[in-house]
């Protein structure tokens, strides 16, 4: 890969340990994917927030990093809320340990608004160039704002952040950017069904570009659960619905192979995976309007969406639900073992494997139903 005379200079430690560091991996990236230079990002995301899912070897190597992040740089969703934690039941000495964790990454200059839905916060324009990890963000930059960006581990979108520049290889260029198999769909779907077509489209299509067709266009909710569905059941990181020439192989999906759609008895309800939109929290306010929960419903966003919908909160806690940020259903300990009611893909996906929990989905008004049911 071709350095400039900066690059080298990085590389060769003249910025310090850390960033030589930083360089090293990219480049080491850069060389495995025959990139040829390294481009400027507009911002960065990095994944491997939760101590559940880092542990302590991941605190450590934490630690041992200093200097700043050169690029706007947010994180994933961490093991908990920032406040609610005892109304969690998360247990202190997880919280010492989370909450340096924070620390560590605060003091490397980053925004620790912990989403998955950084999009919400500070939206990258069309065509920017970003290092993001959070599979399905990475997914609605990619497909839904026109921004670019490869599926990044925590460490390399780190090393990105300290630099600012990732290797130009994957989804930065125009020819990996095309569609490989057609999708169609031609029948009604609306909100969760989304999640529930990526689900099974994710398994089918595994890492290709799919193009859909659908019989009415999906709004920017619908997308981004249908792209975070694939993006954990297959490793779909880019798709497309807008009209182009269709490739020609085609997958054709049924009616009945989205109908995944369960009515088992739930122990706990945890809707927002992605992290709920306002508009989102808005329709769940709806469901519940005069009605009580019977069960735990967990609601999950992220602080920033919290922030601007303290009315339409009210209005969901009213109904005995709590509403959640900086954390997730899956990230958490909170719901692990449990019986797990969803309306994503995404978390239907993840659930058994990283919560060990039976997992199952149904609908958004299906799940507010069970919640509000004793
Ligand atoms: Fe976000 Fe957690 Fe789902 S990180 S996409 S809510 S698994």
């Amino acid at each position: 890969m071709h350095l400039t005379r900066d690059e080298e200079d990085i590389l060769a430690g003249e910025s310090g340990a850390v960033k030589q560091k930083a360089m090293e991996i990219l480049v080491a990236l850069g060389d495995i994917y025959n990139a040829e230079r390294l481009i400027p990002i507009e911002s960065a995301q990095i994944a491997g927030v939760s101590y559940k899912t880092i542990g302590e070897a991941g605190l450590e190597y934490l630690t041992d990093l200093s200097g700043k992040v050169v690029v706007p740089t947010m994180l994933n969703p961490m093991g908990m809320d920032r406040y609610k934690w005892r109304q969690m039941g998360i247990d202190e000495t997880f919280v010492e340990r989370q909450l340096a964790i924070i620390r560590r990454y605060e003091l490397l200059g980053i925004d620790a608004q912990c989403t998955c839905t950084p999009y919400y916060v500070n939206a990258p324009r069309a065509g920017a160039h970003l290092s993001w990890a959070e599979s399905s963000a990475v997914s609605y930059a990619n497909s839904v704002l026109g921004a670019r960006t490869n599926r990044e581990g925590g460490p390399s979108a780190l090393a990105a952040a300290l630099v600012g520049k990732t290797p130009d290889y994957g989804y930065h260029r125009d020819e990996n950017r095309v569609p490989d198999i057609s999708v169609r769909i031609d029948f009604p779907l609306a909100g969760s069904d989304f999640g529930a077509l990526g689900y099974v489209v994710g398994k089918m299509v595994k890492s290709q570009v799919p193009q859909f067709s659908f019989v009415a266009p999906p709004n920017a909710d619908e997308l981004k659960a249908l792209g975070a569905a694939m993006a954990a059941s297959g490793s779909v990181a880019l798709f497309f619905t807008s009209e182009r020439a269709m490739p020609r192989e085609i997958l054709e999906v049924d009616r009945s192979d989205v109908d995944i759609y369960s009515s088992s008895e739930p122990d706990v309800v945890v809707l927002g995976c992605p992290h709920c939109s306002r508009s989102e929290l808005a329709g769940i306010a709806r469901l519940l309007e005069g009605r009580t929960v019977a069960r735990p419903l967990w609601i999950c966003t992220s602080r920033f969406v919290a922030d601007r919908s303290s009315s339409v909160i009210s209005r969901i806690e009213a109904s005995g639900a709590s509403v959640i940020c900086d954390t997730c259903m899956i990230v958490s300990p909170a719901f692990e073992k449990r019986r797990m009611m969803v309306n994503s893909g995404k978390a239907l996906e993840y659930g058994p494997s990283l919560c060990n929990s039976h997992t199952f989905i149904g609908t958004t008004a299906n799940c507010i139903t069970a919640a509000c049911t004793a």
